[in-house]
């Protein structure tokens, strides 16, 4: 059989609001007709453990907008430990559960994600100054070795990646799981790139956008917030190398997978 493959990234937002196992049984249904990858986020565990933890998180905002988590690193350890124990153990023994045999990763096992470490960070400080500081352990994504992947489907089982990446030294680094699971449905590749979130598509004006090409996603990014930005700018360069299509949709209802491949909801993102 021909199975299409599909990589779904799985938001934090819906695990947080307790949509992770009707999630997964939407996973587990479409099995009979696609392959399926799952990448998982989980930034808002992250904040929570770590606070528990003593460890005061610190979010920066980069020139264009863009919110992300400073890492530094002990923040760094704390971030892998709770992406790749606590929130991919839910996944997989959430799959478990549903009679599917998942198997977790992270980027760093088998080097399946290779990242760039940001050595100096741009930011806009409190006084809304643009400012260098140094990038402690965010890493951006250079090449995914998507053969470990391979392996994992060809034993018939489901891979689970967190969004954790090893550095050209060895270092292990924060990398956005939207922009993880882009890199690895390119270099599959996937047919589509399934971005599940908890609203229901990119909003455009009380409107959500049914169909955008790459273009017009690229230039409504300045109208789009915090958190749909990095899916907009992950949908777009996942279909630019490679991928049909990237579809960003809500995970915070039932059948939410089915209805977003036959496009009854959500926003397709595509080319021309
Ligand atoms: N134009 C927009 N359309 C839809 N959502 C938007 C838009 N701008 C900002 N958002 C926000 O993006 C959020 C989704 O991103 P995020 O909170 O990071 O979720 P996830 O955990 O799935 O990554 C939504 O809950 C919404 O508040
Ligand atoms: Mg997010």
């Amino acid at each position: 059989v021909n199975h299409m493959t599909t990589v779904v990234k799985v938001g934090g937002s819906l695990i947080e609001e307790g949509w992770l196992q009707s999630v997964l049984t939407d996973v587990r249904n479409t099995l009979s007709t696609e392959e399926a990858v799952l990448v998982h986020g989980g930034g808002q565990k992250v904040t929570e453990i770590a606070e528990r933890l003593g460890k005061q998180q610190r979010f920066v905002t980069s020139p264009s907008g863009v919110r992300s988590r400073y890492t530094d690193s002990e923040t760094a350890e704390i971030y892998s430990m709770v992406m790749s124990g606590l929130v991919a153990g839910r996944i997989v023994t959430g799959f478990a559960k549903l009679g599917v045999r998942a198997f977790s990763l992270s980027g760093i096992d088998a080097s399946c994600i290779i990242a760039e470490r940001k050595r100096r960070l741009l930011i806009i400080n409190e006084r809304g100054r643009k400012m260098a500081i140094e990038g402690g352990f965010t890493g951006k994504v250079t090449s995914v070795d998507s053969s470990i992947l391979r392996w994992i489907l060809g034993l018939g089982l489901l891979p689970v990646v967190s969004p954790v990446a090893i550095g050209g030294e060895g270092e292990i680094l924060n990398i956005d799981g939207d922009r993880a699971a882009s890199a690895i449905a390119s270099s599959l590749p996937a047919d589509t790139l399934l971005i599940l979130t908890n609203v229901e598509g990119v909003v455009l004006r009380g409107k959500t956008v049914p169909h955008l090409s790459c273009n017009e996603a690229r230039s409504l990014l300045p109208e789009i917030g915090p958190g749909m930005d990095k899916k907009v700018i992950a949908s777009v360069e996942a279909v630019q190398n490679g991928v049909k299509r990237s579809i960003i949709a809500p995970g915070n209802r039932s059948k939410a997978i089915a209805d977003a491949i036959r496009l009854k909801c959500g926003t397709v993102i595509e080319d021309g």
